[in-house]
């Protein structure tokens, strides 16, 4: 049985209604919901935390070298300024992956740099909530090998 973290950052709460010609219609629990099913054929129990405070997201992170095999992360606009963010990820030693609903590197100059990325496997970016089950898809193949 594997178990991996899932972590949304600032202002995902408000998925549905958050500027949704950026970030879509879908929302946070629908995301959750997919993810689920995704996980189901995979054995794997994921754990969902939300948070809009640096410091929860860094303890839920903390937490998770207890008990996970992985961490799945988007840390929203913590992801360009973070530098606590980025050392909690590379503390645990835990796999992660870093993914995006937005294009960021199509959109405002500060979105271009992510303080996160060097610390994860990699990013996933641009394809809306799938962009989750993308980057569940990739940390899944990833342990695996
Ligand atoms: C985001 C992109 C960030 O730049 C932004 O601050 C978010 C959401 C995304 O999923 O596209 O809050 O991480």
């Amino acid at each position: 049985m594997m178990r991996i973290l899932i972590l949304h950052g600032p202002n995902l709460n408000l998925l549905g209604t958050r500027e949704p010609e950026v970030y879509g219609r879908h929302t946070l629990d629908d995301i959750n919901q997919a993810l689920t099913k995704l996980a189901e054929p995979h054995q794997t129990k994921l754990r969902f935390v939300q948070s809009n405070h640096e410091g929860a997201l860094i303890d839920a992170i903390h937490e998770a070298r207890t008990w996970a095999d992985g961490i799945l992360i988007n840390p929203g606009a913590f992801t360009h300024t973070s530098y606590a963010l980025r050392d909690a990820i590379a503390a645990v030693s835990l796999p992660a992956v870093e993914v995006h609903l937005s294009n960021v590197a199509a959109r405002e100059a500060f979105r271009h740099k992510s303080v996160i990325t060097a610390v994860c496997i990699g990013q996933i970016s641009g394809f809306g909530w799938r962009s989750y089950l993308l980057g569940l898809q990739a940390l899944f193949d990833t342990l695996a090998s």
